[in-house]
């Protein structure tokens, strides 16, 4: 058998198992009842009406079943026509980021980076285990005592983890977490994630190459700036872009995703972020994209960072800059390979350039807190120097944060090294000249043009677009 039929076989083979005719008894079930009469029904009675309407085809078009059979088909007829039950309207809801379910009677939402406690539920234990149920065999899982965590994916690309008791002692905890919208470095900007200014810095460290580290705490908004940030890696390179569930939505022609596997139900077959960045290296990329690394990929990716993949873009969870560093040295040592810890701390040292803090305000804001460059002519230790801080004003009683970005200026080495790669720098990040006055040019290498690292800077040397938006938040 051809490999293509080989695979679609497997692909299809859930949907065989007499998943076809529960499609027709609900394409059936839809045709008779009158849908805008069920919308004014509560969950329950919804569910007792359609219960009812499927009986009755049953009786009357179907096949002879026991009773047992009868009642599992019905049941199915109604859970596949009911969707997700509850959920379904939180799904709906654009606005709605993030959908907590602790327990039947306990819904919580995130809506615009704040979480409300919902009214009401699901009506009982064994409807959330029938959700959980159908949410997990569409990936072809299933959560019971053996396995009762399960990470999933609904087919409209939400995230799903599952952790049920005895390890919950909460009852069947649910979490959905919107597939994330993508932002243009632009609407960052508008939403104050950043200053106009520094939206520019970042761009120009793309196209220049350098290896960049977005760091964050959960949900503090790293998966959204890779993906703005990956914009600007141009159109002319072949992008890799290697993810545990498929975020990242580039629009370059170029691209090839990678989604990690996890392994099945017997434990078997399971494909880590490590082994796609092996087998990426021998993809002949020209960029390599990792949503995130917690393990000994980091190892793999400082390495291919060091030996010529360079403007590698990677997302680590830490809290500040001088945490992701020492957060990459243990994760470098979670890799089969071990190395020295002089070694390690050289690797990180020269692999990456630039580290972008991300953090999450109390109101629910997410913005950069930090951008810090490495210092790479110190290596007893690392030495990390800042280009941009945010400073945050104490907040008031409004809970609103409001501060300001304060750019910094660019240190000579890597103001030269974006000057050679044609980029200009914003004059905020203007380095300091050879006298220490800030804004009046960088150490200019020969034949700079006029201006580079001054307050007037030239046109940006490719022609494009500046970025708009307010300076300060
Ligand atoms: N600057 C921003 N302003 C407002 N909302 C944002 C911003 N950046 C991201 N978000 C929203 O915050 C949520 C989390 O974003 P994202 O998935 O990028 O975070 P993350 O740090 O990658 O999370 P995780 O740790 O789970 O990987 C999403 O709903 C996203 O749309
Ligand atoms: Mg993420």
């Amino acid at each position: 058998m051809a490999l293509k039929d080989r695979l679609d076989q497997d692909r299809s083979a859930p949907e065989r198992s007499g998943k076809s005719s529960i499609g027709h008894w609900r394409a059936r079930l839809l045709e008779e009842i009158n849908l805008d009469e069920l919308a004014r029904l509560t969950m329950a009675q919804r569910r007792s009406r359609l219960e009812k309407v499927t009986g009755l085809l049953l009786t009357r078009e179907g096949p002879v079943l026991s009773p047992g059979e009868r009642a599992g088909l019905i049941r199915r007829v109604v859970d596949e026509a009911l969707g997700l039950g509850v959920l379904e309207p939180l799904l709906a809801d654009p606005n709605v980021t993030e959908i907590m379910v602790n327990g039947p009677d306990t819904v919580f939402v995130e809506r615009a980076g704040r979480v409300y406690r919902l009214d009401g539920g699901f009506a009982s234990e064994e409807q959330l285990y029938q959700t959980i149920d159908r949410i997990v065999a569409q990936v072809n899982r299933r959560v019971d005592e053996s396995s009762p965590m399960v990470d999933a994916r609904l087919p409209t690309g939400e995230r799903v983890n599952v952790i049920i008791p005895p390890l919950s002692l909460a009852g069947p905890i649910l979490t959905i977490r919107r597939f994330p919208r993508a932002y243009s470095i632009e609407e960052l900007v508008g939403m104050r994630a950043m200053d106009a200014p520094t939206g520019m810095l970042l761009a120009s460290f793309v196209r220049a190459r350098l290896n960049m580290v977005i760091a964050g705490g959960t949900g503090t908004g790293k998966t959204t700036m890779l993906n703005a940030l990956s914009a600007f890696v141009p159109e002319t390179e072949r992008i890799i872009t290697i993810e545990d569930s498929a975020e990242l939505q580039l629009k370059q022609a170029h691209v090839i995703p990678l989604e990690s596997r996890p392994a099945n139900i017997e434990g078997k077959g399971a494909i880590t972020i490590r082994d796609l960045v092996r087998n990426a290296l021998r993809m002949r990329p020209d960029r390599i994209i990792v949503g995130e690394v917690r393990g000994g990929e980091t190892l793999d990716m400082l390495q291919a960072m060091n030996t010529g993949h360079d403007g590698s873009l990677v997302t680590v969870h830490a809290n500040s800059s001088e945490d992701t560093v020492n957060r990459l040295q243990t994760l470098t040592s979670m890799s089969d390979v071990k190395l020295p810890f002089e070694a390690v701390r050289d690797q990180i040292n020269s692999a990456i350039d630039v580290i972008v803090q991300l953090s999450r305000g109390p109101d629910g804001s997410r913005r950069i807190v930090e951008i810090a460059v490495m210092d790479k002519s110190v290596r007893e230790r690392f030495s990390l120097q800042p280009v941009m801080r945010f400073e945050a004003e104490p907040i008031g009683a409004d809970r609103v944060v409001r501060g300001r970005f304060r750019p910094m200026p660019l240190p000579p080495a890597l103001a030269t090294r974006l000057f050679h790669a044609g980029e200009s720098i914003p004059p905020a990040f203007a380095p300091r000249s050879m006298n220490g006055s800030a804004g009046h040019g960088v150490p200019v290498p020969p034949g700079a043009p006029p201006g580079l690292g001054t307050t007037s800077g030239p046109e940006p040397p490719h022609g494009r677009e500046p970025l708009h938006g307010p300076g300060d938040a």
